[in-house]
């Protein structure tokens, strides 16, 4: 009812709004008096923790995208190596499993049976396994050694936000807990990369801001038939995750790719009038790859691309090939894909509104995908 939907046009929309609380309420509770990650649910694990030689995270749909993101950021931060497989095709590629390995699986609903079936074969197979789930008490975490929650609060709509964002918060705060836990970063470290975690809420709220200018873009690209995505390093996933979106709620043929993919194919689709939107690496993280997707933009706006260009406040250097600058606030480079996904899912959400489409139930979708 319009009741539960708190005033707001569909619970996507409610959903989006609560995204700066989300990530605010998975961090609360995880940070101790020294200023460090400490997961209470994680107590009396770092001998565990100290054995893994290896990380595999398994997950379907938008929780593998948020996968993704947290590859980069525990790779970095514990030297650990991990690896993202999509819960369906872990089981059946006979994976490298044993004691040492850490399977951490990440389910907004805890129930999705691809993810269950890859979490008990891992646990069969000898592995440590781990839960990120937003659902209390759900199959997924109750068949766990153990679970971080997120605590986006329930979601409704089909189409997955704030969990999202919640998912790749609940990895951050896992990934500085083992850190802490293996000695792999310095205090310091550990401090500042928690605090940029802190300041991430805000930072969606004032993203939030631009929510009618995105519509109206989306208003004019209504009639758009297939919609591109590039992004490189963590704002790869983002293309992945914004062009999903947009396949679920809009209905639109739209594709991710990896901005160096470019010239190795993508860049043959490009006609004019092709819209790609383009997350933008900060310049302030690595001079390098904001060159290359900058000159990537240039390459397809040469082509007669249309370009919504998700960048960081200030980066003038994507103003001359831009059509749409959408802003997002400074960020350290792994903070900036929890502030880049946000017009993504705006986007797609007020795409979809324009269709006449019902964004919080997309045809032919489940919230959840209890069978395999
Ligand atoms: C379904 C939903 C997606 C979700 C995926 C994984 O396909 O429509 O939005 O990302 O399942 O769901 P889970 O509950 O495991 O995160």
């Amino acid at each position: 009812s319009a009741a539960d939907k708190g005033g707001w046009s569909s619970f996507m929309a409610k959903e989006i709004s609560e995204e700066p609380e989300a990530v605010a309420n998975t961090v609360r509770g995880r940070v101790g008096d020294d200023g460090l990650v400490h997961i209470p649910e994680l107590e009396g694990l770092d001998e565990l923790f100290g054995t893994i030689s290896r990380v595999v995270v398994v997950a379907c749909g938008t929780a593998s995208y948020a996968g993704m993101v947290g590859k980069y950021a525990i790779e970095k931060w514990t030297k650990l190596p991990v690896e993202v497989a999509l819960s369906h095709e872990f089981r059946y590629s006979d994976p490298v499993i044993d004691e040492h390995t850490l399977v951490v699986s990440i389910s907004q609903s805890g129930e999705t049976m691809d993810t269950l079936m890859a979490v008990k074969y891992a646990a069969a197979h000898g592995a440590k396994t781990l839960s990120i789930c937003n659902t209390q008490g759900a199959t997924i975490p109750r068949e766990s050694d153990a679970v971080v929650y997120t605590h986006a609060g329930p979601e409704v709509a089909v189409a997955s936000t704030k969990a999202f964002v919640a998912q790749i918060t609940a990895l951050y705060l896992f990934g500085l807990h083992l850190a802490r836990v293996r000695g792999t970063l310095s205090e310091q470290a550990l401090a500042e990369n928690i605090a940029q975690l802190q300041s991430v809420p805000d930072k969606i709220a004032e993203v939030l801001t631009q929510q009618d200018e995105i519509a109206q873009l989306a208003h004019w690209m209504s009639d758009s038939r297939a919609v591109l995505f590039l992004g490189r390093h963590v704002g790869y996933p983002i293309a992945l995750e914004g062009a999903l979106k947009l396949k679920e709620l809009a209905y639109i043929h739209a594709e991710g790719f990896a901005a160096g993919e470019l010239k190795h194919g993508p860049i043959a689709l490009i006609e004019p009038g092709q819209p790609v939107f383009v997350v933008v690496p900060s310049p302030r993280g690595s001079q390098t790859m904001h060159a290359k997707v900058v000159s990537n933009i240039q390459e397809i706006r040469a082509r007669g691309a249309k370009i919504i260009a998700i960048a960081e406040e200030g980066d003038v250097a994507v103003l001359p090939f831009a059509d749409t600058v959408v802003r997002v606030p400074l960020a350290a480079p792994l903070f900036e894909p929890l502030l880049a996904v946000i017009p993504t899912q705006i986007f797609a959400m007020e795409l979809a509104t324009a269709k006449g489409l019902d964004v919080d139930q997309p045809r032919n979708l489940a919230k959840s995908v209890t069978v395999e």
